[in-house]
């Protein structure tokens, strides 16, 4: 499964080359104008069928949140820092991997009578990662500053209709857009944006949007699904707090997030869409949260934009679920938007 391939690729920002490979030989022969922009961003072309002229592009980011290695201590532990909005709860005892060679490490897992971390959580520059070293000679050969470091996690099939990973945000994104591309043509250009550097600051985005110059756009993401058991809650209640955005509630549509306020017009056409073809969706409105699109709608002289994601539970952690129903609900939404677009969705009320 290419999701299987994309979610265990190691792609922290900046340092995408694993993810961007496989995405290049997923998409050859689906796409023209293949090219890696001076960014490291991936674009593509897909000529539509329908007549109407209309350039969309569709933009899903390769880069994976993670750490980077800062230097070695003379016992042989990495210190280290964070590369994009990694959660200080999950970081004691966390298996990762270091650098190209992907050297097994672990974060510092203070024992219980040890009291520097009992009460509170541990804050970064207090822990450091133990890679198995006696000193810091030893630990030199194998690793050194600027080593990016990534969740060590492995990819698998959760029940009947849930899958686990790391990176889904945005990896599914990646993976749904080399299935739109695999499946088009469509009525409209598809121009398709694997995008570098979103976690560090819509980057990648922001020149590709410049570049490509669309006419309208489509940001493919992983959300943050608000649906984590709630393990405080009656066991017994018949009803349950009714979560914004839900795992199986299929695609998410953004209303508004901090870094953009979802063009109206296109809004309407997808919840259109979804309900023209009888697909479930849901409607993200937590402020929190930003995605590329907050630079795409402001490239050139502005493009109308909109966000389409995949809820995820549990996201940038080692272990992210996402539903196999969502992600075939989600695919069907961008297909059947691809298909209806006109500029007459575009025209203001
Ligand atoms: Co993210
Ligand atoms: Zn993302």
């Amino acid at each position: 499964m290419l999701l299987q391939e994309l979610s265990e690729a190691v792609g922290v920002s900046g340092d995408e080359e694993a993810v961007r490979n496989i995405i290049l030989s997923a998409i050859d022969g689906h796409a023209e104008h293949i090219r890696i922009d001076p960014m490291g961003s991936v674009t593509a072309v897909q000529p539509g069928t329908g007549g109407s002229g209309l350039r969309v592009m569709l933009a899903a980011h390769m880069d994976e949140i993670g750490f980077m290695v800062t230097g070695v201590d003379s016992d042989g532990t990495l210190r280290f820092t964070k590369v994009g909005g990694v959660d200080d709860r999950i970081l004691p005892g966390l298996r990762v991997r270091i650098g190209a060679d992907q050297i097994p490490g672990v974060i510092l897992w203070g024992p219980i009578h040890k009291t520097w971390e009992q009460k509170s959580i541990a804050k970064i520059t207090s822990l450091r990662i133990d890679i198995g070293a006696s000193s810091k000679d030893d630990a030199n050969g194998k690793v050194k500053a600027g080593d990016r470091v990534v969740f060590d996690s492995r990819f698998m099939e959760v029940g009947d209709k849930m899958l686990r990973g790391k990176a889904f945000d945005d990896r599914v994104g990646c993976s749904l857009l080399v299935d739109v591309l695999q499946g088009g043509p469509y009525a409209v250009d598809v121009l398709a944006a694997f995008t570098v550097q979103e976690e560090v600051g819509l980057r990648g985005a922001r020149v590709a949007a410049q570049t490509l110059d669309p006419d309208v756009a489509f940001v493919l993401e992983g959300t943050t699904a608000h649906d984590v058991p709630d393990p405080m809650a009656d066991p017994d209640a018949v009803t349950r707090p009714n979560p914004t955005c839900k795992i199986g509630g299929g695609p998410a549509l953004t209303v508004m997030d901090r870094s953009m306020v979802t063009d109206p017009r296109l809004l309407r056409f997808l919840r259109g869409t979804a309900e023209a073809n009888s697909i479930p969706y849901q409607l993200k409105t937590a402020l929190g949260g930003g995605t590329d699109a907050g630079a795409i709608h402001q490239a050139n002289a502005g493009v109308p934009s909109a966000v389409i994601s995949m809820p995820c539970r549990y996201i940038h952690s080692p272990s992210a679920y996402l539903s196999r129903d969502d992600y075939a609900h989600t695919l069907k939404l961008i297909q059947a938007a691809l298909n209806s677009l006109t500029p007459d969705a575009l025209a203001w009320e």
